[in-house]
């Protein structure tokens, strides 16, 4: 049995909101609003899926949620012909079933786009660039002609007419990154990007401290620590705002050699040993507390 889960947009425990997060979600709900896709393009950890997640409460409608990945075919984006199926569609936030039609019956079984385009859900596709660009060609005719090709077997004919309410908000990592493939410049050309990168420090600060519940002055700290490395070009990986909330989560106010610890044991992997072997992370880190 297939399920398509289907998420009532609800706050999100700890959202913390500053200038810099209010600016991108209302450009980005103002372009979707005008009936444009919008793409919420940055770095790892840059806060793209909790803002796309942010968008989709504010425009208050159902979400389906895709998690691009490799082995991605258009069928399992839009559901395939294959019999006898059971078709569920399942709201596992909020334990209210959205719509549920258990009936075995020989129909089209509407898989996540298909959902989202015939109700007027708003689709959140995370990370879309880890599909392959062939699975993702069925957008193209979803974003313009507003026209959801089927495959011919479908009870519903060749096409349905995507829903006017539905919207569609995709997230990507840049092109650099392991495991991404080179969009189609067609899809691109289709969406508005919204280019994030990591946080400003106050907004890091405020994520820091809302998300370990540590006074302000501890998070401020450990914010200033990782963005000096993040500055310092000594990195492989950039330290993100994960790391500063998870070096806040097992700080113990007043044991120093314990916070000298998890900065290192978090932070070095961030640094590597470099191409010879010759760099010392725990140096560089322990320096950098020094000030
Ligand atoms: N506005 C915010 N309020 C509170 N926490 C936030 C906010 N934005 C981001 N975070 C937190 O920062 C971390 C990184 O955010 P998120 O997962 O959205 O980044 P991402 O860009 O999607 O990363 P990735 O590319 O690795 O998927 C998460 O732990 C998230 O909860
Ligand atoms: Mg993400």
């Amino acid at each position: 049995m297939d399920l398509v889960t289907v998420i009532n947009p609800k706050p999100q425990n700890e959202f913390v909101e500053t200038p810099y997060i209010t600016s991108i979600a209302e450009r980005g709900l103002r372009y979707i609003k005008k009936g444009f896709p919008i793409h919420l393009s940055g770095p790892t950890g840059c806060g793209k899926t909790t803002l796309a997640l942010h968008i989709a409460y504010l425009l208050g409608r159902p979400v389906v949620l895709i998690n691009g990945d490799e082995e991605f075919s258009t069928s399992s984006l839009v559901g395939s012909q294959s019999g006898y199926r059971k078709r569920k569609v399942v709201d596992r936030f909020v334990s209210r079933v959205y719509k549920s039609d258990e009936s075995m019956t020989k129909t089209w079984l509407d898989d996540r786009l298909t959902t989202a385009c015939k109700h007027g859900f708003t689709l959140i596709y995370n990370e879309f660039t880890r599909s392959r660009p062939e699975a993702n060609n069925i957008f193209l005719g979803v974003l313009e002609e507003r026209m959801l090709e089927l495959p011919s077997a479908s009870d519903d004919g060749n096409y349905i007419k995507v829903h006017p309410d539905f919207s569609a908000i995709f997230t990507s990592n840049p092109e650099e990154y392991a495991g991404v493939f080179r969009s189609q410049d067609a899809l691109m050309d289709r969406m508005i990007t919204l280019p994030m990168t990591h946080y400003d420090e106050e907004t890091e600060i405020a994520i820091t401290q809302a998300k370990a519940g540590v006074p302000r002055s501890v998070a401020k700290k450990i914010v200033t620590l990782v963005r000096k490395l993040r500055a310092a070009d000594v990195c492989e990986f950039s330290p993100t705002i994960r790391a500063s909330v998870a070096i806040a989560r097992v700080y113990d106010e007043g044991d120093k050699d314990w916070f000298e610890q998890t900065c290192i044991d978090i932070l070095s992997p961030k640094i590597g040993k470099g191409d010879k072997g010759d760099v010392d992370p725990a140096g560089i880190i322990r320096d950098l507390i020094a000030g």
